[in-house]
């Protein structure tokens, strides 16, 4: 994988899907008022002009903006159109981070990285990177400089070879669906884990994410959500509660989109 410099992405960012409008805009500055950095975002959301108005306050060099290009605009002529249509929508004159949403085996993804490279030098992205990859689409594109890969990542879901090829060549994770949705409430183990700290499960499971150095996107939409989420800086995870982690894996997804290829970790 080309050597390329290590992506200078806070820890904890939120994640807007499903945020649009007036509520995305208000939760988002909520969330930057709170001391969020890192907004993630994607075309698909249909939410860059909510966030617009929500950052406009906030010194550009501050913010650490992630966004999606979709599947159906991966050539590179649709590339070449999308970017500045981003930037225009979000009023920046840079991304921090574009990402590949989804792979799309119709397209040669080289072709694509290479139109977003192009942006890279124009300096109106900072770092490029993909999302839903696993091993063997980071493999064919070792010539780019892939500076992370997003992914569904969580304690029901730990992908530990996915994440040790990347860690391994130099790429970042960012975890997405890092709390299952909301499903970790009632897991037993986390909660049992969480009362040693006073934390609550999705905390514990957040910060079995970042204390391993992987950004997750939590999702929260009520100002008690969100100042939980980025209340785990606090505390230090120990030994014996990384081993009873480790047993919660059960290789289960959360998000699987009907219609959308879902790739295995070791496919070749
Ligand atoms: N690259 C991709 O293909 C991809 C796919 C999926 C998601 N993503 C990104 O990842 C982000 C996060 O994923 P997600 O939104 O699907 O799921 P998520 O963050 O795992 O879960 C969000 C859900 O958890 C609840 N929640 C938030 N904080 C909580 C807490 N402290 N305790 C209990 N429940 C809590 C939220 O409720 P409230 O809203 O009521 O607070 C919401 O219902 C997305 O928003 C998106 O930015 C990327």
């Amino acid at each position: 994988m080309k050597n390329h410099q290590t992506v200078p992405i806070p820890l904890l960012g939120l994640g807007t899907w499903k945020l649009r409008g007036k509520e995305c805009e208000k939760i988002v500055h909520t969330a930057l008022e709170l001391g969020y950095r890192h907004l993630d975002t994607a075309d698909l959301y249909g939410n860059h002009a909510d966030i617009a108005r929500a950052i406009q306050s906030y010194p550009r060099e501050q913010l650490f903006i992630a966004s999606k290009l979709y599947m159906n605009d991966l050539l590179p002529h649709q590339v070449q159109v999308a970017v500045p249509r981003f930037l225009e929508e979000l009023k920046v004159d840079y991304l921090d981070l574009l990402l590949i949403h989804w792979p799309n085996p119709q397209v040669r993804l080289e072709d694509t990285l290479t139109a977003m490279q192009s942006f890279q030098e124009q300096n109106r992205v900072r770092f490029i990177g993909v999302s839903n990859f696993v091993r063997s689409h980071l493999e064919a594109l070792q010539q780019f400089p892939v500076a992370v890969n997003q992914i569904e990542m969580h304690p029901y879901l730990q992908r530990k070879t996915l994440v040790t090829f990347a860690q391994e060549k130099g790429i970042a994770i960012t975890a997405y669906r890092p709390l299952a949705k909301g499903a970790f409430e009632q897991d037993e183990t986390l909660q049992k884990i969480g009362k040693k700290y006073g934390k609550t499960a999705s905390q514990i499971a957040l910060k079995w994410l970042v204390q391993q150095g992987i950004s997750a996107i939590p999702k929260a939409s009520s100002v008690q959500h969100l100042k939980e989420n980025l209340d785990i800086f606090d505390f230090e995870l120990e030994a014996q509660d990384w081993q009873q982690i480790d047993q919660l894996d059960r290789g289960q997804r959360f998000c699987a989109p009907e219609g959308l290829p879902v790739y295995e970790d070791e496919s070749v």
